[in-house]
């Protein structure tokens, strides 16, 4: 090579990063970046915007690749003009933010939250004079921003009519998606399609894009405001909707205030994916609750699958599942199997008639005749058992928020330290009392439904009460600040296997791991080892994924939702169910991909056994994972639940094998999990 090609290659390399960099940080014809920030690793990259008209956006890469291409910011009221143009970025600070932080349970022992903050504010031109201020946190995973909206004059109440917030996705991706704002709340299939086939999407809404990132996009911290929802407007960009109120304007807040934060988790694969999702948490405040132990991960029992099977009713009458006698029948069995708790479904007044969609006749302190709630809390305190209340409001939240003082009251008295709540009505079909003393139809998602759960959940904190909703508002990471909101459900769970058409199909826990279990705990209640709903019904899954499903899908309070004459009737498989754990020190994805295959292993909190869940979709599955998570020079008793050699969820459900075989990090398992199956395994610890 002459001195001279020497020269020009060295001059090119000098220049070949900064230039790329550049190249990626180009302002979009029309705009121009007024400030940038980096991750801490420099991984995600995004710059702010301002274009000619005075619009404010944004975009957002990953290693140089677009992820967001110019999204524009800004807002619609019904009572003042848009947030939208003659904006003028007015001066930035940044910061830098590193702490480690403990879980009180989870999937993980401590989280890293780490991100580089931008704070932008912007003033508006004319005569408006009006304020924005958007805050950016740029983790190495993904990025969150919120809003901050301050009082001018003529301007200190925000009545928002919609949230102009884009997600302009950068490259072709496929979405896995399903419907918001449709009448069965968020009970919904997902669809796999392009992002331009995406109407209007409930979040996590996760996608893929061509280059293979992973993304999903999300909200964190949703107090005293509508959820968010996505609708594409056009091509790939995706705007915020906001969830409707009876009011008029879809939020209603007093000035200043910040919005909830609206999250992109970015990632380079599908498992990171699942992990990058501890951004919600860290978008969180820190617990305010301070010592609560007595928030008790679980696995439950209760008075509940029966009736979704038509054998037992919530109402009185001949069938009425919780009398007396039923509910200490699943204490024992509860105490006999080593369980936490049981939970008992219609034991007050107000199941008869009517109740759907309704719910004026529930009381929340009077039981069934036929249902002694002090001596059930009594002979379950004398088993070790904890009894978990329930409070089915039928969405009348009126309702329930007349009697909520007194019902906590009668469950912290009975030592209650957990309740199921239930808002079962159609989407729109939340009964609210208004300013009017009026009752006001609201949406599950909507703001006053988002006040009523926070109520409930530190009214129900004060008396050391844990709360699981189900058709619940969606997660957003909560549980950080108020650790007592265990879980939810906010999904299509195992009820839909009991009476739902069309059932869930095999895929469908394959997409809930990388959509809805990104925001956060389920309530799913799995380990119906019947394989059978509602009039002897075939269930869409092998045995042994039954199994899987305690490990894949997390919620530190876990149900055992069968009935206790299955579960005698398959001890073997029972024996799975028995043994794994709840709370964990650490959680990872082995393999995965999005809607196909999850394999999770988690290690439990405060023990060095291990647990392996592994599900599939309709296709069968060969592969093999590295066991390097193990304690390096320890052997391990690998228990394994696996789909047998001729499974198949459509032909041969039962066929599963259990084996042992002794293990160490250096192996490998090689693994097959059968058209609509799964596989479970315990790992426990042995000498060195
Ligand atoms: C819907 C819940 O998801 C289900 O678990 C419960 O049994 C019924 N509501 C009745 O409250
Ligand atoms: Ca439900």
């Amino acid at each position: 090579m002459t001195l001279w090609r020497l020269l020009v290659a060295f001059v090119f390399f000098c220049f070949a990063v900064p230039a790329a960099a550049q190249d990626v940080a180009q302002a979009p014809p029309g705009s121009q970046i007024v400030a940038s920030e980096d991750s801490p690793s420099k991984t995600i990259h995004v710059d702010v915007t301002v274009n000619a008209e005075g619009r404010v956006g944004y975009m957002v890469s990953r290693q140089g690749t677009p992820v967001i291409a110019e999204s524009r910011l800004g807002f619609l009221f019904t009572d003042a003009p848009e947030m939208l143009r003659n904006f003028k970025a007015v001066g930035h600070t940044t910061r830098s933010f590193d702490q480690t932080w403990e879980e009180p349970w989870g999937e993980y022992r401590t989280i890293r939250d780490r991100y580089n903050e931008l704070a932008i504010s912007f003033d508006e031109q004319n005569w408006l004079k009006r304020r924005m201020t958007v805050v950016f946190r740029v983790f190495d995973d993904g990025v969150g921003f919120r809003y901050e909206l301050f009082a001018a004059p003529g301007f200190t109440h925000a009545n928002i009519a919609d949230e102009l917030t884009e997600f302009n996705v950068a490259e072709p991706a496929t979405a896995w998606w399903d419907e918001a704002l449709e009448w069965n709340r968020e009970e919904y299939l997902y669809h796999r399609t392009p992002v331009e086939e995406i109407g209007t999407a409930q979040t996590p809404l996760t996608i893929r894009t061509q280059s293979g990132l992973h993304l999903s996009f999300h909200e964190a911290a949703l107090v005293d405001y509508s959820g968010m929802d996505l609708r594409r407007i056009q091509g790939r960009v995706l705007k915020a909707n906001l969830m409707p109120s009876s009011s008029g304007p879809k939020v209603s807040r007093d000035l200043p205030m910040a919005t909830p934060w609206r999250v992109i988790m970015i990632a380079p694969d599908a498992p990171s994916l699942y992990k990058s999702a501890q951004i919600i948490l860290n978008l969180n405040e820190p617990n305010r609750l301070g010592d609560v132990s007595w928030v008790k991960p679980m696995k439950y029992v209760g008075i509940w699958w029966a009736m979704h099977l038509d054998k037992a009713t919530w109402n009185s009458g001949p069938k009425h599942g919780a009398t007396t006698a039923n509910a200490k029948r699943y204490i024992d069995f509860a105490a006999r199997n080593g369980f936490g708790g049981v939970l008992i479904e219609g034991w007050n007044k107000g199941w008869d008639g009517d109740w759907f969609g309704r719910g004026f006749d529930f009381s929340f302190t009077e039981p069934y005749p036929d249902f002694d709630l002090a001596e059930v809390a009594r002979y379950a305190r004398s088993k070790g058992i904890a009894i978990i209340g329930h409070h089915e409001t039928a969405g009348n939240i009126a309702n329930y928020e007349k009697q909520l003082g007194p019902a906590l009251d009668l469950y912290q008295k009975l030592g209650i330290h957990a309740v199921k709540t239930g808002y079962v009505a159609d989407a729109g079909g939340i009964q609210a009392l208004g300013p009017d003393g009026k009752i006001h139809f609201e949406w599950h998602q909507g703001q006053v439904t988002v006040k009523h759960h926070l109520k409930v959940v530190t009214e129900a904190a004060k008396r050391q009460i844990a709360v699981n909703p189900h058709e619940p508002v969606k997660d957003t990471g909560l549980r950080r600040t108020y650790p007592n909101w265990i879980s939810r459900e906010g999904e299509r769970g195992m009820e839909y296997n009991a009476w739902g058409n069309p059932k869930n199909p095999p895929e469908h826990e394959a997409n809930l791991v990388f959509t809805r279990m990104l925001s956060g705990p389920m309530d799913f209640t799995p380990g119906i080892l019947s394989l059978k709903g509602k009039g002897d019904t075939q269930i869409l899954s092998t045995l042994a994924k039954q199994l899987a499903l305690y490990v894949v899908i997390y919620s530190p309070v876990e149900m055992a939702a069968d009935l206790p004459e299955n579960y005698e009737a398959n001890p073997k498989a029972f024996q799975f169910i028995k043994d794994v754990a709840v709370d964990w020190d650490d959680t990872r994805m082995l393999a995965g991909d999005v809607g196909d295959l999850a394999v999770i292993v988690r290690k439990q909190r405060g023990a060095s056994t291990w647990f392996l869940g592994a599900v599939g979709d309709e296709q069968e599955r060969q592969f093999d994972v590295a066991l390097d998570f193990l304690e390096p020079g320890r052997r391990y008793r690998a228990e394994i639940y696996r789909d047998g050699d001729d499974a198949d969820y459509r032909t041969n459900p039962r066929a599963m094998v259990i084996e042992q075989r002794i293990v160490t990090a250096k192996d490998h398992l090689a693994m097959r999990i059968a058209p609509g199956g799964g596989t479970a395994v315990r790992f426990v610890a042995l000498g060195r």
